[in-house]
């Protein structure tokens, strides 16, 4: 039996802002219950909902030092058991208080200095000795560099071996250096550029890339991006410095939670051979967002956060022109305020034809994702995407831009074979998305039996977490 302790700072389904949350809300259940003992470790936040919050048990609570900010510093220890999976929350209300999980980066930092070292400080507490230490993003940047410093000589972790996912190369915990002596406690040598210095600053994901024993990031495309400058957000030298110790694993899905046979959110239940309950899902969703009920309408959906790494610059360059008389657009998500005012003009512009959701609302992303025709995902970059992976799930095409793990994951159609599950464009360009969507029109209004093979071709494609959960207990073995 090995011992796995996963750390991050989002888990389904205490606590969510992108798909971070699902990844480390699904993957702990789909290890092999014989052989892997999980924990999840996460925040407690206050922000919980109240429904959790009131069910988490008191376990323990001590006094951590760190650095010379604070040295004794609360560290409550939570536990909380769901779908034989048990996660401890750590609880201190000066860090954890507040209406979201993020705010103040200089804060945030702070809070997940903290949050990191707590991780650690917890385990002889509740005497549970890991074998992997499973890090995720650069929240959680700092446990593998805690580990091999201040806690190196620290017989409980004896043979203790890290491992860095990267979901999201972009946001990476950057402050200056003296900040970070003073708020961490760390060594010297562990502000060098050889470690986490970084531009003369301090670099938290890079602490835990550096330190880790090993490196994962969310698509085998990906982990190839990120080695090259475009894609490498200032780390790609130091991701081909380390790429003997870096793969890529792609994400699955909850084949539970998304799927169209048996999903209690969508107005009807549709199966490979029940397809056309797609029909009755689309005429539905019309009516509750006041657009005109038509199930011949070409509905095109966005279920995402609305920031620049979403290709949403592009969808405004050429929006005019993929709104015409036979198609609807829906969107769904929050984000960055010009994104959020961009399709709330289009919605006033083009009534009846563009509905801006600008909240998040799983209920109604269910519902969209059963009743659109196609999902548009033109991403910058992409470490994975699960949208488009729900999307194929539930027969709703995908069109997106070939880069990480929407590479990976959709083949492109190819009509004189009939193959391919969507439709893919390789260059940032919107002329060039804009033609590949009037092409993914023609395929739908002129050969509809192939289109629908097409979905049918996604819905049997098997993105559940099965397959995923193999490789990473495979590494869990090859490291330890
Ligand atoms: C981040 C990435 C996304 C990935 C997710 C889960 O949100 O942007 O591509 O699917 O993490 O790994």
């Amino acid at each position: 039996m090995k011992n796995i302790v996963f750390v991050a700072s989002e888990c389904v389904p205490f606590i969510k802002t992108g798909g971070l949350a699902d990844v480390v809300g699904a993957l702990p259940k789909m290890l092999d219950k014989n052989e892997f003992d999980v924990r999840v470790i996460i925040p407690n936040y206050t922000c919980i909902p109240w429904e959790y919050r009131s069910k988490f048990e008191y376990v323990h609570h001590f006094y951590m030092d760190l650095g010379s900010r604070f040295h004794d510093v609360h560290v409550g220890i939570m536990k909380y058991e769901l779908d034989g999976i048990i996660y401890y929350l750590i609880d201190n209300e000066f860090y954890f208080n507040g209406p979201t999980p993020y705010g103040d980066i200089r804060f945030d930092i702070e809070k997940f200095c903290f949050f990191s070292k707590a991780a650690l400080a917890i385990l002889p507490v509740i005497n549970f000795h890991p074998d992997i230490i499973h890090c995720h993003d650069w929240q959680a940047g700092l446990v593998p560099v805690y580990l091999r410093t201040l806690y190196q000589y620290n017989e409980f972790f004896y043979g203790t071996r890290t491992i860095m996912t990267i979901h999201n190369l972009k946001f990476q915990g950057i402050w200056d250096i003296k900040t970070f002596r003073y708020i961490t406690g760390l060594p010297d040598e562990v502000f060098t550029p050889a470690k986490m210095e970084y531009k003369k600053d301090a670099n938290m994901l890079k602490g835990g890339i550096v330190y880790a024993d090993y490196v994962t990031t969310v698509s085998d495309t990906y982990a190839g991006e990120i080695q090259m400058p475009y894609y490498g957000e200032g780390l790609d030298g130091l991701m081909r410095q380390y790429n003997n110790k870096l793969c890529g694993i792609v994400n699955g899905i909850d084949y539970e939670i998304f799927d169209p046979a048996t999903d209690k959110q969508i107005y009807k239940n549709y199966t490979i051979k029940t397809l056309e309950g797609k029909k009755e899902n689309k005429k539905k969703l019309q009516e509750e967002l006041g657009m005109p009920v038509d199930e011949n309408k070409f509905m095109i959906g966005i279920i995402s956060r609305l920031t620049d790494q979403k290709g949403l610059d592009l969808v405004n360059w050429v929006m005019g022109s993929i709104i015409d008389e036979f198609t609807q657009f829906v969107v769904i998500g929050t984000g960055d305020e010009q994104y959020e005012n961009m399709f709330r003009h289009y919605e006033w512009t083009k009534k009846g034809q563009v509905s801006a959701n600008i909240y998040y609302n799983d209920n109604r992303a269910h519902k969209l994702y059963a009743a659109a025709d196609a999902m548009l995902m033109p991403s910058r970059f992409e470490p994975c995407g699960l949208t488009q992976l729900i999307s194929l799930r539930y027969g709703t095409i995908p069109i997106v831009r070939e880069t990480g793990g929407l590479k990976d994951t959709v083949v492109p159609y190819n009509e004189f074979e009939g193959t391919g599950t969507g439709f893919s464009f390789h260059n940032y360009n919107a002329d060039e998305m804009l033609k590949l969507i009037n092409y993914a029109k023609k395929v739908y209004f002129e050969t509809r039996p192939a289109w629908d093979a097409m979905a049918i071709r996604g819905m049997e494609t098997d993105f559940s977490w099965e397959n995923s959960a193999k490789k990473y207990q495979d590494l869990y073995y090859k490291l330890t």
